[in-house]
């Protein structure tokens, strides 16, 4: 495989990366995830806006947004790809030495950019997929989109090996969202999701399933889903990027209603490919 890296494009075990790196040595870094439909990258404005909004709240230096999305379609273009594909963005603060946690406001930041083929989701996307419950033990900024994931990393594990898409995590009593997703219910015909905090992040997905519901008349609300209320509601999926709308048929071994997709999910859903293919 190609990749980017600070302005070479070099088959990935060419790229040398600095142990020195803060990104390696502290997680000192941000990320985005994009995909394209039909070869055209999907909301990539707002992909933009949440990087910059990364960038500024880490300090990060970093000003060529414009770069990225030749970079984007470059690096697809060098493996051939000729399908719809991911595309991930990672800037690192930079390289410093000695290590020590401050860090110069002139450092150079890195960026690594790489593109995949998009693997098929159809069985999940139709007949659901099966969550796990976890305790959110991040920090309290998941508003930014920061590479220290290992919280999200143990969480999707736990959930991988029990067979489940998603950990969903939970902080006190209230639902926050996905190890890489935001989480929605269904109540007797109202959507539900967590209120925007830094508890979350501000999914892109997220937002493109307001719009749709507000257009739609379908009611929605921000409020938390309260972990001891949770199987009181009808239906539940996943907004991701990737995971797109992806409907939520079992939870730590219960099944959701007749255990397939809800009816609102389905046709949120429909409403997400149609506005998709309008794009
Ligand atoms: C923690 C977390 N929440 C939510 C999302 C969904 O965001 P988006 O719809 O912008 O992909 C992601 C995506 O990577 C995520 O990592």
């Amino acid at each position: 495989m190609i990749a980017y890296y600070n302005g070479s494009y070099l088959p990935v075990d060419k790229i040398s990366v600095s142990p020195f790196d803060r990104g390696f040595l502290f997680s000192d870094g941000v990320y985005e995830a994009l995909r394209t439909y039909n070869r055209k990258l999907f909301m990539i404005q707002n992909h933009l806006d949440r990087l910059r909004y990364s960038i500024e709240q880490t300090n990060i230096n970093f000003t060529e947004f414009d770069k990225l999305e030749k970079i984007i379609f470059t690096c697809a273009e060098k493996n051939n790809i000729a399908k719809d594909f991911s595309a991930y963005i990672q800037i690192t603060r930079g390289i410093s030495f000695p290590r020590t946690h401050h860090y110069n406001e002139h450092i150079k930041s890195n960026l690594f950019v790489f593109t995949t083929e998009l693997k098929n989701r159809e069985q999940e996307l139709t007949n659901g997929v099966s969550i796990i419950l976890e305790r959110d033990i991040r920090w309290n900024r998941c508003d930014i989109k920061s590479v220290s994931l290992l919280p999200n990393v143990m969480a999707n594990q736990n959930a991988f090996i029990n067979g489940c898409y998603e950990a969903v995590f939970y902080r006190d009593t209230f639902i926050t969202e996905g190890s890489h997703t935001n989480f929605f219910a269904v109540k007797d015909g109202k959507v539900i999701t967590a209120p925007l905090s830094n508890f979350i992040l501000n999914g892109v997905t997220r937002n493109i399933v307001f719009k749709l519901c507000n257009e739609n008349d379908i009611p929605i609300e921000e409020s938390y889903i309260l972990l001891a209320d949770v199987f009181n509601y009808d239906e539940f999926f996943l907004t991701g990027t990737l995971t797109e709308i992806t409907p939520v048929v079992k939870i730590d071994n219960n099944i959701i209603g007749n255990g397939s997709p809800g009816l609102l999910t389905k046709k949120i859903q429909k409403l997400f490919y149609d506005f998709v293919r309008s794009y």
